[in-house]
């Protein structure tokens, strides 16, 4: 079942999921993330016509089916980085819905930490940034879109975070109780553009808010031919 054909030509890379950063054989640093709105999002720009490129990390919903839709599994945050980088030069659009780990492990242990008396101590660094080295490399007929999930100031932080990545949208969603993003069906989601303005895309199904965020993808695409 084709949707449309409005992307016919167009190439896009989305990323899902959460990465895993591995301890031991056993442990890992890990966040909630389930890949629905990523899954979704991948299916939808397919449906329009794109060739799509889903890099997805560790996921609790199916993966789309159609065989047209590339996917490429990609673990950790070092991984997804290798892959995206790779691929963003081919692509026409970026949207990055994976909720990457901040930090990974310093060191990984090849057999499992034994468990110890008193605490323990783990060293961690930065993960590398796809959004803002994606931003970094954009070229002027790409378009790069993020997210932002914040418990607190989520226009701020989002704005914010607009334009140190250099992206063309942030998705906003915010984690609070009423809405909690994670492992629900539903989510709520702001869109802010770089042109400040801002836009409601409402409380919905995570599908139904993918077909409202690609909508709005498009037309940024339409605006930079
Ligand atoms: O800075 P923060 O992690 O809140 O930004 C979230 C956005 O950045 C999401 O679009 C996420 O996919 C992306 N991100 C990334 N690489 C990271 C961390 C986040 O691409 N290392």
């Amino acid at each position: 079942m084709q949707k449309s054909e409005e992307l016919i030509g167009k190439k896009v890379l989305v990323t899902a999921g959460a990465t895993y950063e591995p301890i031991d054989p056993v442990r890992f640093i890990g966040n909630r993330s389930s890949g629905k709105t990523g899954a979704a999002l991948a299916e939808e720009f397919y449906l329009r016509g794109a060739e799509v490129y889903l890099i997805y990390g560790n996921i609790h919903v199916p993966l789309p089916t159609y065989s047209g839709i590339k996917k490429i599994y990609t673990p950790t945050a070092q991984q997804m980085f290798d892959v995206c980088v790779k691929l963003f030069t081919d692509v026409d659009m970026a949207v990055l819905a994976a909720a990457v780990a901040d930090y990974t492990p310093i060191q990984f242990s090849t057999v499992k930490i034994k468990k110890e008396d008193g605490e323990m101590t783990l060293h961690l660094k930065k993960t590398p940034d796809i959004l803002k080295t994606l931003g970094e490399q954009k070229k002027q007929n790409q378009i790069l879109a993020g997210f932002a999930l914040e418990t607190n100031c989520l226009i701020e932080n989002a704005q914010k975070k607009l334009t140190s990545k250099n992206a063309d949208v942030i998705f906003a969603n915010i984690c609070s109780e009423e809405n909690p993003a994670f492992h629900v069906d539903e989510n709520e989601i702001v869109a802010l553009f770089k042109n400040n303005q801002m836009k409601k895309l409402g409380k919905n199904k995570k599908y139904i808010l993918a077909e409202k965020m690609v909508d709005e993808l498009v037309m940024l695409l339409h605006d930079k031919i």
